[in-house]
This record gives structure tokens, sequence and C-alpha cells, in this order.
């Protein structure tokens, strides 16, 4: 069992995942009556009698809630430790939840019970708390995997029937985590911008409260909703790390706050500052969940737990391997016609590409980005018998079809909105401000989401696609829903939900239908858009060097699965920089592999090598996109580095050296992972040329060697060329 009762009143709880527990108790103040509900423990697994010890630990100076007999006048160390500190009563930090009614911001909470749900691999707990004297419920929910790491959390807020009263909610968050007391704390996030996503910034925790936040209504370039923390001692393999993750692609706020006293805790949920929503009487609000992990073996164990998690319980075909795709957007730009998609889709397949994805430029009258957004139909000089001549010819090709789409975005020269322009996500009496020419459809209107998903089955149908890249390229701004009856700020969530629910309706129909999730590249990549996508797009940036570093801040979080990853032309059309073939299929084999360059171009020696890493990459893409990701060497796309994965026998590692002549860093790489007993063969990659750590073909070698020892890769040898790298498998024999 998961979640184990640990007392008789039934207020203490253990939630244990295969390594951890996290305990939370009920304590009331029998002063006040008032419950709050504490996080005593999160850390490695702990068995049921040392967990009930864990929660009654005498509390620290000011930690029993209303005791009252060390605090000082100015603080309450207490609500550090809550599982949603609301704002009301004795507490001045972070409030996860801040409702008013009728005016009266601060609740007071009363315990009213708790109940447990078996849900198949999972345990449920529910405690309900409620105001004295408000109609407000409040149900804190938390979820425990058997196979997984990570416990998810969520809250619903209830208006109860009855009063008629205004209730308006300020912050809803899906949960704080509390996390233990250390001398110092280090936190780990990614940072960026448009073309540069997945930058990973990491410092110590300043005393204070740090908030990372997007006010776009999409996850954002700029931030995405995790954070790690540890006490400043973990390594990449060692080390306890606590890390918090939020499944929520609409705006969002995640605040860390370190006391002065000690204690740090995070919290986080939908809606940003300034963003207010009326709960009518009767109606209820449920938050997006909020996700924990500890790992005691560092970041690149906290990354392994979290990717298990996400294929495991997050995506909606997390098991499956993902097809070689090919896309022309970076040859092309909007200039698709039949004759050369079918050129393209004929070098793709001969290269061993599996699906064919036509990007932007397919409907309306769309040259550029200026117009046609809402128009999805055919472009009638490019296609003017219609998309189907060049769909059932990718078929034909045994290759799977997909298409882009945009299903959120509209230009104001369109049809759709000539006939709509109610339609959008807009203020009266405000500006429409256009942002990439286009405005945003407000998909909280039933009318909006209804014709999208009409229009989106009837296209899946229709050409019999396969995979739909879903775009998205304008953040919200001002942003409401006049319509009446409705809250203009409800629109930030409500679009959201409806997003999603449109996907998951059209995935319904058409089971086979597999999505790629996208906003102007990495804007639109977390664990709730990740339940109904399969992949998504990091960045439009496909220059090589610079996807080392984006995929490096992507691994954080998210599985090699659910990255998609292209060959380009070099020079790169964003950096201009010239890398060889073999490094940038070797870096995007770190992912689901792509090509998305003008084969056209291709010398015959170029397509011949590209032919043989796509068969390469299908031979090893189960391990990468499955097994377990061991980050080695330096910073990637700036030194010397690695990856390593581990599925059953198999051990796929890929090499990269970005500077030829850099002389600082190890030459020897240190396999991790293996069985040292066991020995492995060299399958592919290596090198022959007899030096010591070299890997002839067929050699074997003891898993403890390959450890202690390693290999020594030609690519990272001293002196060379800039931008080598290899791909060497081995795997274990039983012998
Ligand atoms: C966004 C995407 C690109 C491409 C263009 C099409 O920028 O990130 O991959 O699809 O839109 O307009």
């Amino acid at each position: 069992m998961s979640l184990v009762p640990l007392d008789q009143d039934g207020r203490l709880w253990a939630f244990n995942t295969p390594h951890s527990s996290y305990v939370v108790g009920v304590v009331v103040d029998p002063a006040t009556d008032e419950a709050v509900v504490l996080q005593k423990y999160w850390g490695a697994n702990l068995p049921p009698a040392a967990a009930r010890e864990a929660a009654a630990m005498p509390a620290g100076p000011g930690n029993t809630p209303g005791a009252g007999r060390h605090e000082t006048s100015f603080s309450r160390p207490a609500e550090i430790e809550e599982v949603l500190p609301v704002d009301g009563g004795l507490r001045w930090g972070v409030p996860a939840l801040q409702v008013a009614v009728d005016q009266v911001r601060s609740l007071e909470l009363r315990f009213v019970g708790a109940s447990a749900v078996r849900e198949g691999g999972a345990d449920r707990l529910d405690i309900t708390l409620e105001d004295h004297a408000f109609p407000i419920e409040v149900v804190l929910h938390t979820r425990v995997y058997a196979d997984s790491d990570a416990i998810a959390r969520w809250v619903t807020v209830r208006h109860r029937a009855g009063k008629n009263t205004a209730v308006e909610v300020s912050r809803l968050d899906s949960g704080s985590w509390f996390i233990p007391d250390a001398e110092d704390y280090r936190y780990r996030a990614v940072c960026g911008a448009w073309a540069e996503e997945g930058q990973l910034q990491q410092g110590l925790l300043p005393v204070g409260e740090l908030t990372f936040t997007s006010r776009q209504g999409i996850t954002g370039h700029h931030a995405n909703p995790w954070i790690m923390i540890d006490a400043a001692d973990a390594g990449e393999e060692h080390g306890e790390v606590w890390s918090v993750a939020l499944a929520w692609g609409g705006s969002w706020r995640m605040t860390t706050t370190r006391r002065p006293e000690g204690g740090t805790a995070v919290t986080a949920g939908f809606g940003h500052d300034g963003v207010r929503w009326t709960l009518p009487t009767g109606a209820e609000l449920v938050t997006p969940a909020i996700l924990g992990l500890y790992s005691a073996n560092g970041f690149g164990g906290t990354s392994r737990g979290w990717h298990d998690h996400v294929r495991r319980h997050i995506l909606p075909a997390g098991d499956e391997d993902r097809p070689v795709l090919y896309n022309s957007w970076e040859a092309t730009g909007f200039a698709v016609t039949e004759p050369e998609q079918l050129a393209f889709a004929r070098s793709a397949s001969a290269l061993g590409a599996e699906l064919f994805v036509v990007d932007d430029g397919w409907f309306g009258r769309r040259d550029d980005e200026r117009s046609s957004l809402g128009d999805w139909w055919p472009h009638r000089e490019r296609f003017p018998d219609g998309l189907r001549g060049l769909f059932d010819g990718i078929l034909a090709l045994g290759m799977r079809a997909g298409l882009w789409v945009e299903p959120e975005g509209v230009s104001p020269d369109s049809e759709l909105y000539r006939a709509h322009p109610d339609w959008v996500i807009h203020l009266e009496n405000r500006r429409r401000d256009r942002k990439r020419h286009q405005l945003v459809l407000n998909f909280a209107r039933a009318d909006v989401h209804d014709w999208a998903l009409e229009w989106l089955d009837r296209l899946v149908a229709n050409l019999r696609l396969d995979y739909l890249k879903w775009d998205m390229n304008r953040p919200f701004t001002q942003a409401g829903s006049p319509e009446p009856g409705r809250s203009h700020d409800g629109v930030w969530i409500e679009h959201t939900r409806q997003v999603l629910h449109v996907m998951a309706t059209l995935r319904a129909r058409h089971p086979g239908l597999r999505i790629e999730a996208c906003a102007g590249g990495g804007g639109r990549l977390d664990l709730g858009i990740l339940h109904h996508t399969d992949l998504a797009w990091p960045s439009d940036n496909t220059d090589p060097v610079d996807r080392q570093t984006t995929q490096h801040g992507v691994s954080q979080l998210y599985p090699a699965n659910v990255m998609s990853a292209w060959v380009t032309d070099s020079p790169n059309a964003n950096t201009g920089r010239s890398t060889p073939l073999r490094y940038r299929f070797h870096v995007a084999m770190a992912g689901v592999l792509g090509i998305g360059a003008d084969m056209s171009r291709w010398s015959p020696e170029e397509l011949d090598e590209a032919r043989t890493l796509v068969e390469q990459y299908k031979t090893v893409r189960h391990t990468i996109q499955h097994g377990r990701q061991y980050r080695l060497g330096g910073r990637p796309g700036a030194e010397r580095s690695a990856l390593q994965y581990v599925l059953g026998d198999e051990v796929v590692v890929l090499v990269y050296n970005p500077r030829g002549n850099a002389k600082s860093g190890p030459r020897w790489l240190r396999l991790t992972a293996l069985d040292p007993g066991a020995r492995y063969e060299v399958a592919a990659g290596g090198d022959t040329d007899g030096v010591p750590g070299r890997l002839p073909a067929r050699s074997r070698w003891h898993g403890g060697t390959l450890m202690a020892v390693g290999i020594r890769p030609v690519a990272w040898e001293p002196i060379g060329a800039d931008y080598r790298s290899d791909l060497i498998v081995l795997r274990r024999t039983r012998a």
C-alpha cells in the first residue's frame, strides 16, 4: 500500500513511493478549532514506526500552530510547513489560497474529515476542510503511485450552495511543498527566450521569495513550471534533491520562500498576479496538479524519476516508439506546394523517415504570417484540387501523414475574423494589439471550441491524418471574455482547459492520432499539455550546438521521447553556424529524430550518410526514448559531454565534442549504471586503432572496467576538428 494511515483518528498519513516517504497530518488548535494540514516529513523511505516518530517530534520554536509558547509577535514559522497556507489567521507568508467572501479576505478552516480512494495502481487521499462561517469548502487531494516517485496534489475549492455571497479567488495554488530544513539551499530551474529555450540556471536560494511566472496564457519560453532544490550539496549523481513541477500550460506562478528562521517551501498554481476568479454559488474551482518528487540520487536521479513518471502516468501513449519525421518548414517556409512536398516526401522516405508533416502555408491565402489563420481550407492557388492528392501520395509511400495547425490563432485578415470579430480574446473599449499579425481565439466560448473541434475532426478524418503539429504563436494580451454572465479573468483558465478538451476529444475520436505541442518553438511544454500530446517542439533554433544546451535543460524534467529534434541544413538558418551532418544527427538522436532540411541540396554522400544514421537511430531509439538517461561529461554544447541510455541489456552512448582543440577536460569517459561483473560487447561505434580504452568492434569489457576506468572516445581526443561526435552501442552478454 502506498498510502499508510499512521494513527487511529484518521489525521496522520504516510505516502510511500518506491524511494520516498511523505508524511502529512492534520493539526487542530484546541483554542480556536482552526485546522492546519502540515507536512511532517518528505525524504527517503521511512517505515511506518519511524514515520510516526517523525510526526511526533516535538515541534521547533513556534512550530505548533496556536500554541503561542515560543512565538515572537512577528512571525509564525509553522505556516511554511502547511500543505495550503491560506490568507487568514496568523499568517504573513505567500498565501497558496486567497479568497474574499463578501470582500472579507480571511479564511478560518476547520477539519471536516478525510477519505482514501483506491485508483488502480494509485492511492488517493482527500482531506476536507471548511470555513466555520463562510460557505467555502476546500478539499486537498493527494495521489501516490505504486510505481513512481512523483506524488501528485491538487485542490478543489467549492462555494457551497445556500448562501448568496460573492466569492472572489485571487490566488488558488495547487499546493505548497515544504523542503526540509538545511543549512543552505540551492535552486535549479530553466529560463530562456524564443530560439533560446531551456537554459539551465542554478544558484543559492536567497532568503525571501523567488517567483517564476508566465503571464502569457501559455507556459512560456522564458521559464518552465518546475524547480529543483537541494541543500547546496547535490551533484549530478549524488545527494538529495526535492523537486516540484506544475501540470499546467496556461499562465502560472511558482513562488519559493526561504525564511530567515529556516524552512523553505514551493507553492505554485495557475493564474498570475492581478487575475481574479469569481465563484458563483454552487460552483467549484479545481486546480491542475502540482507534483513533488524526492530523489537521493542527485539531479540525474531526479530527472530519471520524472522521465519515468511522464512516460508511465502523463503521456497518453508513453510506451510507443516515436517515428522519424520529416517537416520542410525550415527548408521552404510558407511556400508549400504539392509537387515539391511530394518530392520531399519521396526523398525523406528514401532516407527512412516514417512520418511526413506539412507545416504552415497550406491554408486560406497564407503566403506569409500576415493572413488566413482561421481559414482552414486548402490554399486555392497552391492546392487547386485540395490536399487529397498530396496526402494520398504521402500515404502511398508508406509514410504516416501530419499537418500543422494553429487552432487558437486568428488573423484579423481572415474570413473567420471578418465574420466573428467577437470570437477573439479581448476587452471592450481596449485596443486589440497584434503580435505576429494575429490575435487569439477565445476557446472559453462554446461556439469557438465547438467550431475548432468540428473542423479539426473533419480534417483528420478526410486526410487520414496520424499527426497534428498544434502550434500557438501569440501570447494573451488585453485578455477578457466579454460575454454576459462571464468573468473576464475566467478566460485564463477556461481557454487552456478547452484547448486540452478539444485535444482529448480528437484523440478519443481518432485513437491513432498523435499530437506535437508547439508554441513558437518551446513555449508550451509542461506536464499539463503532455497529458494530451505526445511530444513537443523545444525550440525554433535547430543549431545543434544551441540545441545541446536547450536539450540539456529540457532533459531535466522531460524524457527523450517528448523532445522533437530535427536535423536541418548547414549553415544553420538561425545562427549561420556550419556543423557536420554527423554532429547534427547525433544531437538530434538524443530526442525524437526528425529531418527538416532541403535534401535536394544534399550530395549523394550526404544522402548515404543520412540514410545510415537514420537506420542506426532506429536500432537504438527504443533505448534512447524509453531507457534511463545519464548525463556525463562537461557542459553540453560548450565542452566534451556525453549522454548514456540504459534499457535492459542495451547501453547507448552519444559522445560530443564541439571544440576540437580544447585541451582541458577529461579524455576518459567513465560509463555508469552498468552491471560491474557482466561483460558488455561493443555493437557499434567506438574505434579500432588500438589505443587503450578504444573499443574495437565486438570486443567485450567488464561493466566494472567501463565504469572505473572508462573509454576513450575518439571524439574526445584533444586534437582534432570541431564538432566531433560518436554513437557507441554496447550490449550486456550472458557469457
Ligand atoms: C512556429 C513554429 C515553427 C513553425 C512556424 C510556422 O514558429 O515553432 O516550427 O511551425 O510557427 O509558422
